[in-house]
């Protein structure tokens, strides 16, 4: 039976989950504009193939910080996947594994980083700063211990963005008996559970703080402008991960699409670039990768796929994604992701760049 594609994922996921569950996973920030922009940026862009090309056999391989992915697509971090399914991350390690992708493990998960990176194999771990360092050292230490290769630090995220759905629908807790599985310590005898905390007082001193500590390759996750760039790589950053957060902090920012050229162009090949944001088909993967991506993350159609049909669902909806990306690939002349470049896009007139 031929699998759902990823945006009808949606649909059907809602069938088996609360509605407040449903809408904390689909909503964004204020008027969802940037959740809208992501998407339809896609939809702007056009693919011109070259044929006759003698390519051959599509090898959708990359290498990330030396590990071998079997698809430039990375699970992009996301919070508490037991609302989607009772074995939550757990599942969504498993599948990863299975499709030999690189899961990015978010730091709010109702699983410990530890069974999680266990489960993956290939694992960066998504790491918000905390203000307070010496437990944010304790949980870097943790990610080490457990194999994780990459943090992948979230940078979009001074503050909480307002979320129109979860403020109308009260939903603003977990449910009973769930936890931020990464949060727990134990002070004496008595264990308690910190909560994530979103500080504006973070600075670029903090990052080289962290760059100082830790051997792990580093990712900003959630980097827009240019000249932000351009400071990541001063401080000794190893990539950056383009995201807006998939429409849920600063509503009205650029698709991550319109963002990418110009931080591609800043950053001048001296580390990878990354982006996630409303990939949802094989040609987004592919126009993405040929405006200058390495990989890129997709974020709501895991939550789906795992409400729908837990690990089985994740590794069908990846194995999607995989072939609709190889057919991609194989009817624009190419063979290998790394060879993707603008020549085979065909963009709307652009504007005056925005960034200068
Ligand atoms: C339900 C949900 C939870 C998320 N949780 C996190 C998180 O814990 N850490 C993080 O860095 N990003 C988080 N994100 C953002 C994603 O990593 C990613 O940037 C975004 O979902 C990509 O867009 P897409 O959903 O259109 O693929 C979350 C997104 C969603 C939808």
């Amino acid at each position: 039976m031929e699998h759902l594609a990823l945006q009808e994922l949606e649909a059907e996921a809602k069938r088996c989950l609360d509605p407040k569950i449903a809408d904390y996973i689909a909503g964004g920030a204020d008027d969802e504009l940037t959740v809208r922009a992501n998407r339809a940026a896609y939809a702007r862009v056009g693919l011109v193939p070259r044929v006759l090309t003698g390519a051959g056999q599509p090898d959708l391989r990359v290498t990330l910080f030396g590990q071998t992915a079997s698809m430039p697509v990375l699970i992009s971090p996301t919070a508490f996947h037991k609302l989607a399914h009772e074995e939550g991350e757990c599942a969504t390690a498993r599948a990863a594994r299975r499709a030999g992708v690189i899961l990015i493990a978010s730091m709010a998960s109702t699983v410990a980083l530890e069974q999680v990176a266990a489960a993956a194999g290939k694992t960066w771990f998504q790491l918000y700063l905390q203000p307070d360092l010496g437990w944010t050292e304790d949980l870097v230490r943790r990610a080490e211990a457990a194999g994780c290769t990459a943090l992948v630090i979230t940078v979009d995220s001074p503050v909480f963005g307002h979320r129109s759905r979860d403020a109308r629908n009260g939903f603003n807790d977990l449910p009973a008996g769930m936890r931020c599985e990464n949060l727990r310590e134990t002070v004496g005898s008595t264990s308690r559970v910190r909560s994530i905390v979103f500080s504006p007082e973070l600075s670029w001193k903090e990052l080289s703080w962290l760059r100082e500590r830790t051997a792990l390759k580093l990712v900003l996750k959630g980097l827009a402008h240019p000249a932000d760039a351009k400071l990541a790589v001063a401080c000794g950053v190893d990539g950056i991960l383009v995201s807006n957060h998939g429409g849920r902090q600063l509503d009205t920012v650029p698709s991550t699409l319109d963002l990418l050229p110009p931080i591609v162009e800043a950053v001048d090949g001296a580390i990878p670039v990354f982006l996630d944001g409303g990939i949802r088909r094989g040609t987004d993967v592919v126009k993405a990768l040929a405006l200058g991506a390495t990989a890129v993350g997709v974020g709501r159609p895991v939550l789906w796929a795992l409400a729908m049909d837990g690990e089985q669902g994740v590794l069908d909806m990846l194995e999607t994604l995989r072939a609709e990306t190889e057919r991609a690939l194989a009817l624009t002349g190419f063979r290998c992701p790394g060879q993707l470049n603008t020549g085979i896009l065909r963009m709307q007139p652009a504007e005056e760049p925005w960034w200068n």
